[in-house]
């Protein structure tokens, strides 16, 4: 399935716009602010029911306009019209005109891997972005993670809704402990496929990294979870004053960190910015493989600006890697035509090109 016409109407700053894609390499080419950045977003949105950025919906409305739309049509084997609208603070996607009962329905129909200048944030900030990237990876290729990160959300904002409604008063432990079994099977559950998935990841991204870097230092990932240390139960329940104290919930899955790491130090602190970067890409192609194991399927490549950030070289190796096996379908932007041109100039695939502007 690859998608072949985009439609966008009122998002961010496209008020009205349709591209036609091949099942091949695409580039978007156009100036810095025109929106490149902002279709592949849409294209994310299509796949993932949110943005890649902003988890705002009502941000993502063109200014002044009340709702947004994104219609995709995918060809391939199973043909299917995607149809997501925003308005009035509510979401819904429709399949072939049909409304799904649940956005979660959607997910998972379509892989997607995207690979833009911002990733830098994955290594740079909090621990929030490293535990999106497990869940994208996660979530696009198993509903049930899906669902059980979904009610373990609810379950810790109500249980966080009474600690601070408590204001660090005494808790009956009973009451705190009701709100602890609901965050308990969903949590111990998703550690559990956190745990599994980075193990598996590792297969894909060591080699990779070594492949991009030509470097001899050895890539580490790490997956810390208070959940390795003992039961959640037991690691929830031994918190109680601690959380009263704090009026949140301080330890359980939503703390989840991977640590990075080049020859068993810190890449944040002793990275270079080309290690970093390759890096980054490394994490991203891995993921790429990752889909690809499990569904056997090629997921759709968004590859914001790449050539802009990367010394050509790593660049040439990064298209030569993705399509190692099999290219699948490929939305590039870029500020210069003739650069992603050259780029791509021996690789045998269709392509087409927008200018966009
Ligand atoms: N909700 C919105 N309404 C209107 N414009 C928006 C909205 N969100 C973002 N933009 C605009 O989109 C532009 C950036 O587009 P972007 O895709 O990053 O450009 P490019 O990648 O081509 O450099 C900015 O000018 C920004 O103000
Ligand atoms: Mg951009």
């Amino acid at each position: 399935m690859y998608l072949s016409k985009l439609q966008l109407f009122q998002f961010k700053n496209h008020n009205e716009l349709s591209l036609e894609f091949c099942n091949g390499i695409n580039t978007i080419t156009g100036a810095n602010g025109i929106g490149k950045t902002n279709i592949l977003d849409a294209v994310h949105y299509l796949a993932n029911a949110k943005s890649y950025f902003n988890g705002i919906d009502s941000q993502i409305i063109q200014h002044q306009q009340t709702f947004f739309t994104i219609k995709g049509k995918f060809d391939g084997e199973m043909p299917a019209e995607i149809l997501v609208q925003f308005e009035s603070g509510k979401k819904t996607i429709k399949k072939n005109d049909k409304p799904y009962p649940r956005l979660l329905d959607h997910i998972g129909l379509i892989q997607t891997v995207f690979i833009t200048p911002y990733d830098i944030d994955l290594v740079l900030s909090g621990s929030e972005e490293r535990r999106k990237f497990i869940d994208l990876s996660l979530c696009q290729i198993d509903a049930a993670y899906l669902q059980n990160l979904s009610i373990y959300k609810k379950s810790l904002d109500q249980r966080n809704a009474l600690l601070k409604n408590m204001q660090g008063r005494f808790i009956d432990p009973d009451l705190l402990g009701s709100f602890d079994s609901k965050l308990i099977p969903t949590g111990e559950l998703i550690y559990a496929k956190r745990k599994e998935f980075i193990e598996k990841f590792l297969e894909f991204f060591v080699p990779i990294y070594k492949d991009l870097s030509q470097g001899k230092e050895t890539p580490e990932l790490q997956y810390e979870s208070t959940l390795s240390e003992g039961s959640f139960a037991d690691i929830l329940y031994n918190n109680h004053r601690i959380d009263s104290a704090a009026q949140r919930t301080t330890f359980g899955i939503h703390k989840d960190d991977l640590q990075f790491n080049l020859d068993g130090l810190p890449l944040k602190k002793f990275g270079s910015q080309g290690q970093i970067k390759c890096f980054i890409i490394a994490l991203k192609l891995a993921q790429y493989r990752y889909f690809q194991s499990v569904t056997q399927k090629c997921p759709l490549l968004l590859l914001d600006d790449i050539f802009e950030k990367i010394d050509a070289d790593r660049a040439q190796r990064l298209i030569e890697l993705v399509g190692e096996t099999s290219f699948g379908q490929i939305l590039i932007t870029d500020t210069h035509a003739s650069r992603v041109e050259t780029h791509f100039s021996s690789i045998k695939a269709e392509k087409l090109h927008h200018q966009i502007g």
